[in-house]
């Protein structure tokens, strides 16, 4: 059975070991360890099956330029499932706990970067659809979503991730 939890000092190297291995790259590994070192980490879970970690999710603060009263958005990323694990709902259990993890928290709005394939399952639709864009002038993979009913109404500008992102080449 693989379980879903927040992640733990302990489960640390098996979450470098899972980005690392997902991605085939040392970027997000420290994209992941500077966000938790600077306390910028809102919710990180893990999946575990029998003790070992086989996949991660991070979500981290965004900020929209210009600000916007009552906007608070969290960014999805990374989000890394053992490769051999094969389709066994990992990510998708990961994403959904913690954008419910997230909105609990008191976020109202989630985005991430990535694939026009998997993300729109989860609610997601297109953020330029709603006036919103990104520091990486990417528009074709950015996606948004409302945590909490209107909260993309109105809204306008370009979301900024946390500096550890460009730091990192994430
Ligand atoms: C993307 C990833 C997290 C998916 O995790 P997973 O546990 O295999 O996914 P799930 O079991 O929840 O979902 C399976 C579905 O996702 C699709 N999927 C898997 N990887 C995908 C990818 N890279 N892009 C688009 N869709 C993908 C599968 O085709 C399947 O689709 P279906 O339901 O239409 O058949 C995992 O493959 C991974 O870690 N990839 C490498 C790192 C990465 O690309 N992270 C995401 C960055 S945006």
């Amino acid at each position: 059975m693989i379980d879903i939890r927040a992640e733990q000092r302990t489960d640390i190297t098996g979450i470098d070991d899972i980005i690392q291995r997902a991605f085939g790259s040392s970027d997000e590994v420290n994209l992941v360890r500077l966000l938790r070192d600077a306390g910028k980490s809102v919710v990180s879970l893990v999946a575990v099956e029998d003790g070992r970690v086989v996949g991660h999710v991070m979500f981290s603060e965004v900020a929209i330029d210009p600000p916007h009263d009552g906007f608070k958005g969290v960014g999805l990323a990374p989000l890394a499932v053992l490769p051999e694990l094969g389709a066994r709902w990992v990510g998708s259990r990961l994403v959904r706990d913690g954008l419910e993890l997230c909105r609990l928290a008191g976020y109202n709005v989630a985005v991430v970067l990535g694939s026009e394939r998997y993300y729109p399952r989860f609610g997601f639709s297109r953020a330029s659809d709603f006036g919103l864009g990104n520091e990486y002038h990417e528009v074709e993979y950015f996606f948004a979503m409302e945590l909490a009913d209107g909260a993309l109404v109105g809204l306008n500008g370009t979301v900024r991730y946390q500096p550890e992102f460009s730091e990192t080449n994430c």
